[in-house]
């Protein structure tokens, strides 16, 4: 049986992209049985329902219960029973609930050579301290803030005249490839 992933998503969804894309082209050891989002309304949710993956919306609304929600995140994850989680682009930081049932088996990544650059501007965090080189990472989600373990990770040059849109484009291409690797060395490692 393929692996059960679980992707979480907030924005274009280009990394999630990657994985239906490899999936299609049966690049993936796993399949991606659901994909989840705090906000409605994005394309990364368009590209799942285009690939025939069912989708869920878990809105974090203002003033609202944060332990509530992250719980709640944690039920909506487990009826699809993954075997991994993947946070791509998903911009919320995961609870206690959440992590009790899925911090063994949840992945992360993240635009910057880790531990440099945590948080959520990594791209615009590196340019403005004019490194030369920063890079992407896929990493083990744990309690702190793009702080688990280090599973894959590479560097990509700042080139001149880089902006952030430039600069994290390119990141991004790496982003997917390693996001994808990852994925199957971790299905690969569960037989
Ligand atoms: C990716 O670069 C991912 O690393 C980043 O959001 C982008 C999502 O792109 N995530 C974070 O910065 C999390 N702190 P996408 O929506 O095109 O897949």
């Amino acid at each position: 049986m393929p692996l059960r992933v679980v992707v979480l998503i907030s924005g274009t969804g280009t990394l999630l992209q990657a994985l239906l894309d490899a999936q299609a082209e049966g690049r993936l050891d796993a399949q991606v049985v659901a994909v989840g989002s705090d906000r409605p309304d994005i394309a990364g949710l368009q590209r799942a329902a285009a690939a025939g993956v069912p989708t869920f919306v878990h809105p974090l609304a203002k003033g609202a219960d944060r332990a509530v929600w992250d719980s709640e995140l944690a039920d909506l994850v487990g009826e699809y029973r993954p075997e991994l989680v993947v946070s791509a682009g998903f911009m919320k930081l995961f609870g206690a609930a959440f992590l009790d049932r899925f911090g063994d088996c949840t992945i992360n990544t993240h635009p910057a050579l880790l531990p440099a650059f945590p948080g959520m501007h990594a791209v615009a965090d590196a340019l403005a301290h004019g490194v030369e080189t920063t890079g992407a990472t896929v990493f083990r989600v744990d309690a702190g803030i793009d702080s688990g373990e280090i599973l894959a990770a590479e560097p990509v040059p700042v080139l001149p005249g880089d902006d952030v849109e430039t600069l994290h484009e390119r990141i991004k291409l790496v982003e997917r490839r390693l996001l994808v690797d990852t994925v199957n060395q971790l299905s690969r490692g569960r037989s």
